[in-house]
């Protein structure tokens, strides 16, 4: 808190990468696509992959028209900082078995690829009857593992972007479009 209140998360903005209207219209389109795909599977369970995945995972499900379930996996992030330590660690698993179910895994971004490698693997062992990955955005720069991913909405270059779902240091989640910060405020978190 300041004098005059609290920060606006907006004045931290360098730029919009990706305007909201932008978004709202691929998640759009992504659902028209994942319902066309689908059309013959009855049972599809939508897993996504907190807390980065909330947002895009509340629009796709809402622009879907088909019946589908949901269900919410926690991974390790990267804390305060923006590089990955690598290690991806489940915080919180899901509440149900997906054997024989038909999955789709709902992501914010697809960096270096650890993350979801890791959580494709763990749920393929669970034999499920399908399983694809649905990511908002993806940095094919920085990809060290290939990992197939099903759906994209967005090829980004190499920037971290916050908004959307995306945070920096837990902040910044509920920006309704994708943005890039300015450098002041990665300086700021190491002063504390
Ligand atoms: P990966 O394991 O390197 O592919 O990283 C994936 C995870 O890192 C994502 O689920 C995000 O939580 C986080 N991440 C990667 N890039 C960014 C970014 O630009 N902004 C915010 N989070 C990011
Ligand atoms: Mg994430």
């Amino acid at each position: 808190m300041t004098e005059k209140g609290l920060r606006k998360l907006e004045d931290d903005v360098d730029h919009i990468m990706i305007d909201e209207k932008t978004v709202q219209t691929r998640v759009q389109e992504l659902a028209q696509q994942i319902e066309s795909d689908y059309a013959e599977v009855e049972d599809l369970l939508l897993v996504c992959v907190l807390k980065g995945g909330y947002m895009f995972l509340s629009d796709l499900s809402r622009a879907l028209k088909r019946p589908h379930e949901l269900d919410f996996m926690a991974i390790s992030s990267y804390g305060a900082g923006t590089q990955s330590s690598g290690a991806v660690q489940i915080i919180m698993d899901l509440k149900a078995p997906i054997e024989d179910r038909h999955v789709l895994i709902v992501e914010d971004i697809i960096d270096s690829g650890r993350t979801l490698q890791y959580l494709r693997r763990s749920l393929l062992a669970r034999g499920p009857g399908s399983l694809r990955i649905c990511s908002l955005l993806s940095k094919p720069a920085r990809r060290e593992i290939e990992v197939p991913v099903d759906y994209i909405g967005f090829e980004i270059p190499d920037e971290f972007v916050v908004g959307y779902g995306l945070d920096f240091a837990e902040e910044y989640r509920n920006l309704p479009y994708i943005a890039v910060l300015k450098p002041a405020v990665f300086e700021h978190i190491f002063d504390q």
